[in-house]
């Protein structure tokens, strides 16, 4: 049975920002693209990430980014944080929540965040420490949990092995990121099948990248097995630079449409989204990359 409403997790200002080639984009930019957002009645933005700038440029002015967002009641803002140092700069800046990351590849982890899955575990001990004295909420990412630019398939044990972990350092829920978008419907649900023997599905949410076209189609059948939590990004926002010809995140306004035509609620405002979404893409000077976005042609 599909969900009576779905929570979707708008990630478009750090998944969807974050690998943005050329000069570093104003915060004033993002901080007007995430106050939009909430207007439009998205009740969960990851608004910033507490990388390595050297790592990520683009993500540089987290602290400045969260310091000039106007707050909204009911909103919360999340941000990444790979370590202690991220998590204590996301803390500092009035977090409503922290994204802790790592992946089911050793490879990407690698390439990622410089460090073994194992080693990414390790590491994330006293982040989550620090977030819990804080009582600030923790979510969980798994990244290539369809499939790894280096390492091709991934055995779903792997993934539910990883995710397990992460609910157990006390993670509310677990992202599951196809970060390279090579899922299709039959795959994605038998990946989750087995992560749902370790992890509830009601701790569980999809993240799933666009890259081959096939977000919507593995998101209508992952809610067919009781995922009701979304991760996608505005205009379709993001690409990945470990992936070529990779797009980003499913749009926010496709999953809004094909969710509202199913009858399942989100809260969102489609026409305001669909507003925003153009108007990031052209203060960006990109195509929209949402089909809902481009029909509806809202400014
Ligand atoms: P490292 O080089 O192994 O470690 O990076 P380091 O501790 O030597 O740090 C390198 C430099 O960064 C040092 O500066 C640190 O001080 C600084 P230097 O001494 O050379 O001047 N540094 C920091 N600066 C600011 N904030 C920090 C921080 N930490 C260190 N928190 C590290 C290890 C994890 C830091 C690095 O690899 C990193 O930042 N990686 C982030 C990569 C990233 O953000 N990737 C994209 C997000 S994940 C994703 O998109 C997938 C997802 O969407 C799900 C999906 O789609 O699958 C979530
Ligand atoms: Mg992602």
């Amino acid at each position: 049975a599909l969900p009576s409403s779905v929570r979707i997790v708008e990630v478009g200002p750090r998944d969807g920002l974050q690998n943005e080639a050329g000069p570093v984009i104003a915060t004033d930019i993002k901080v007007a693209l995430i106050n939009r957002l909430a207007a439009a009645g998205v009740s969960h933005i990851e608004a910033a990430s507490f990388v390595s700038p050297k790592w990520v440029p683009q993500m540089g002015d987290a602290a400045a980014v969260m310091a000039g967002i106007t707050r909204h009641d009911g909103v919360a803002y999340a941000a990444l944080t790979p370590n202690l140092r991220g998590v204590e700069g996301a803390i500092e800046s009035g977090a409503d929540e922290v994204a802790i990351f790592t992946a089911a590849s050793e490879s990407f982890t690698r390439k990622n965040i410089n460090c073994s899955i194992a080693e990414s575990l390790e590491r994330f001990v006293p982040v989550v420490e620090a977030a819990k004295r804080n009582n600030i909420r923790i979510r969980g990412y798994v990244s290539t949990v369809l499939g790894c630019p280096y390492e091709g398939d991934i055995d779903p044990s792997q993934v539910a092995a990883v995710s397990r972990e992460l609910l157990d350092m006390g993670c509310y829920e677990i992202s599951l990121g196809d970060t390279i978008g090579v899922g299709t419907p039959v795959r994605a649900r038998k990946m989750l099948a087995r992560v749902a023997n370790e992890v509830p599905i009601n701790q569980l949410a999809a993240h799933f990248h666009d890259t081959y076209g096939q977000a919507l189609a593995n998101l209508y059948a992952v809610l067919q097995d009781g995922i009701s939590v979304i991760d996608s990004s505005v205009a379709g926002l993001g690409g990945c630079p470990y992936a070529s010809g990779a797009s980003g995140n499913v749009a926010s306004e496709d999953v809004v449409y094909m969710l509202e035509g199913l009858g399942i609620k989100t809260g969102i405002d489609l026409k305001e989204l669909a507003a925003t979404g153009n108007w990031i893409t052209q203060q960006l000077g990109r195509n929209n990359g949402s089909k809902v976005g481009l029909a509806l042609g809202c400014s």
